[in-house]
């Protein structure tokens, strides 16, 4: 009997120190993915194991039909729970939602509430690739496609083989699923309804029957939880894999081919999505090839999908080199085609008319099409903000830009203005109704298979920002902050202790948006991103041959005169894009907002500005001002660590330790962007730093040579990092 007791003590301690140990892979969930098979099956099975109280009672309610999808009800009367909605989906999101009421301390005794969600298609596209690797991706490989690139040959300092890379061979192997259920359940409980499993750069190959056998198996995974299956496709397609000689959009082949493809696909997945295409962009094909325009080649695959209820989402991500300023190509190429596109296309557009910096100004091409559907693309992914070594909250910068388009463009990406449009025209009311129903926002993923799912736990908060805004566009990032932690890092938690911690993470995540900005983009400069990989600063990039418009000299625009890209009516004229009385004050670098000032204008290095450091509104000269910021971001990166050394002990050791290690990382890498900004920046403006500015602990020519060597898909590790700098 003792020794049983002692087995059975051992096994529960040893059950408990796997429950307790966190490796992030839980993230703000409690419990495990229910193995059950309906939608319905599942919300019961989360409630009985979460749900603290009364059974909740779920009612499926046809008359809550005129709400969009997923939207739900829940009365809470003496404690007693009642979910209803129109769909088990819907019935689903409930459950999550009051389990999440439960578990952050909102009032669950006595309530009433609706909830709907702000987008109809809340999605998430993955850059992955079928040989395993994730564009743009810091979290480990692919959770969709596991292939031979896990063989791929590496040499002693563990880099990649070059054949390999450029050749990976992508064979289909058996997909990665042991953790699809989790990524399902986790992005249900946040109202995430659709994904796009491989990369916009696509490989033809997803469309042969073999890949197409597995993604159905993915489609099965996933349907329970309310998620549905889109593809990103290759526009060569026919050509690749169809033996045909052309992909023109108007060749009657080339139309049966993708008629007969898209059949194959809603056969094996009948509730499939449709595509998303990245074309004539960055080398991917298009129509433009064969002299068509994005329209038709979006209409095509759309009219082959219509019948099937399918959709394109087309990107509007283009930038070829016609026009000296890269900031004005999409606008360009898509705003002419107004009214062109069929109603189930929509453009999918990056938030920001560059490429995902930490601040961009609303890409002028929101609000600019009244006819046509459009849709924000975001990345979670930090491409541009320090890959999965910094500590980002996100939330902050999609609020803005939400804030932006409400305030400036009148809401277009709810496509309220094509609303209007169409109530005006003759057939007004039946397409309204089709419209309404296609509104969608969509972000680059930050997930892959590492143990924390996202490279880091906190970067979780980005995954989860992400759903809940698209739900509801309206929450503001501190509440989203605070529901995130005390779930992922807190969960049971309501001590004085937990409660101060809870304040510090809080302080850290809203900070740490504006501290990178401040390191590295400040007052509007942009894109002075290391060539290819984009980690680190690299303003002084130079490579032959290289196209303008890849290079950070291009966008800083600096010379003995003064820093910045002159996009105003006598520079490029992107201000002219905007409407007209936003443009107006954008034109003039007095009233342009002074976050954006240097991507507007080339400002002369003596001019006096006003702007807002920190806590701080000042006036100074510019280059005075840039000084300024670049030190605040390091003193901001700085107080981010003390934020986090606040909560030890009262955070997971591990995941403490390992976010405390990143902030270091971060500190070290804020003084490298001031340091290499600000000494090359100073060979230009020939001035001194200012006295409350730090002399640069690095030297120029040093910091010139650093060449990491990793891929695209690699965050640099720490002993990399301090080997160079
Ligand atoms: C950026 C990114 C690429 C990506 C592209 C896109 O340019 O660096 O890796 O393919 O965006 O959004 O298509």
């Amino acid at each position: 009997m003792k020794k049983h007791f002692a087995i059975l003590a051992s096994l529960s301690l040893f059950l408990f120190s796997v429950v307790s140990a966190h490796d992030g892979s839980q993230l703000w969930l409690q419990g495990l993915a229910p193995s059950a098979i309906s939608t319905l099956e599942i919300a019961n099975a989360e409630l009985n194991q979460s749900w603290k109280g009364a059974a909740p009672v779920l009612k499926l309610n046809k008359s809550m039909k005129a709400l969009p999808d997923g939207s739900f009800s829940i009365t809470i009367q003496a404690g007693t729970p009642t979910i209803q909605s129109a769909s088990e989906v819907g019935l689903l999101y409930g459950a999550y939602h009051l389990i999440r009421m439960q578990q952050t301390g909102a009032n669950v005794r006595d309530t009433a509430l609706i909830e709907q969600p702000s987008y109809n298609i809340r999605i998430l596209n993955h850059w992955d690739n079928l040989n395993g690797t994730i564009e743009r991706g810091y979290a480990g490989r692919s959770i969709f496609w596991r292939n031979s690139a896990d063989q791929m040959r590496r040499n002693a300092d563990g880099e990649v083989n070059e054949e390999d890379l450029l050749h990976p061979k992508d064979a289909p192997e058996i997909p990665s699923f042991d953790r699809l259920r989790d990524y399902a359940r986790a992005n249900a409980s946040i109202g995430i309804n659709a994904y796009v499993p491989d990369n916009v750069n696509a490989s033809p190959k997803v469309l042969t029957a073999e890949y197409l056998q597995e993604v159905k198996k993915m489609a099965d995974i996933m349907r329970p939880y309310g998620m549905k299956t889109y593809l990103a496709i290759n526009f060569a397609s026919p050509m690749v894999i169809g033996g045909l000689s052309t992909a023109d959009p108007l060749d009657k082949n080339v139309q049966k081919w993708w008629t007969a493809k898209v059949k194959e696909i809603y056969k094996l997945i009948p509730d499939f999505g449709g595509f998303l295409v990245k074309a004539n962009s960055e080398g991917q094909p298009g129509p433009n090839d064969f002299g068509r325009t994005h329209a038709e080649g979006a209409n095509m695959l759309a009219k082959a999908l219509k019948p099937f209820k399918g959709i394109v989402m087309w990107r509007a991500f283009v930038y070829s080199p016609s026009d000296p300023d890269r900031a004005k190509q999409a606008y360009l190429e898509f705003q002419p085609l107004d009214g062109q596109f069929l109603d189930n296309v929509i453009i999918q557009i990056k938030n920001g008319p560059i490429d995902f910096q930490p601040r961009e100004a609303y890409s002028a091409l929101f609000g600019a099409m009244p006819q046509t559907r459009q849709m924000a693309e975001w990345q979670i992914t930090q491409e541009y903000l320090g890959h999965s070594n910094h500590i980002a909250y996100l939330a902050p910068m999609w609020t803005e830009f939400l804030q932006q388009v409400k305030d400036i463009a009148r809401c277009p990406i709810n496509n309220q203005l094509l609303a209007m449009s169409n109530q005006q025209s003759a057939q007004g009311s039946k397409l309204k109704a089709q419209n309404s129903k296609l509104t969608a926002i969509s972000a680059v993923s930050n997930v892959g298979n590492s143990p924390s799912w996202c490279g880091n736990v906190m970067a979780q908060s980005n995954w989860y920002a992400f759903g809940r805004l698209a739900w509801n566009d309206e929450l503001p990032a501190c509440q989203i902050a605070d529901e995130w932690a005390r779930l992922t890092l807190f969960p049971g938690r309501n001590d004085a202790a937990a409660t101060k911690a809870l304040a510090s993470v809080r302080s850290l995540m809203l900070r740490s948006r504006e501290a990178i900005v401040d390191y590295m983009m400040p007052l509007g400069l942009h894109h002075q991103f290391a060539w290819g990989h984009h980690y680190g600063p690299e303003p002084y990039c130079d490579i032959l041959g290289a196209r303008p418009d890849w290079m950070p000299s291009y966008y800083a625009r600096a010379d003995r005169e003064g820093l910045g890209f002159d996009r105003s009516s006598t520079g490029s004229n992107a201000t002219g894009q905007y409407p007209a009385d936003y443009a107006k004050v954008l034109d003039d670098p007095e009233t342009c907002p002074y976050d954006l000032l240097l991507w507007f204008h080339h400002v002369p290095w003596g001019k006096t500005i006003q702007h807002r450091c920190g806590s701080k509104v000042i006036r100074e000269s510019l280059w005075d001002a840039l000084c300024h910021h670049y030190q605040q971001g390091l003193d901001e990166a700085r107080a981010m660590q003390r934020d986090w050394e606040r909560c030890q002990g009262l955070i997971d050791a591990d995941t403490f330790a390992d976010i405390q290690r990143r902030l270091r990382i971060q500190t070290r890498d804020a003084q490298w962007w001031k340091d290499g900004c600000l000494l090359y920046f100073q060979t230009f403006s020939t001035l001194p730093f200012p006295d409350d500015v730090e002399p640069a602990v690095h030297d120029l020519d040093k910091l010139r040579a650093i060449k990491l060597g990793i891929t695209n898909y690699e965050c640099p590790s720490q002993e990399l990092l301090d080997s160079v700098r």
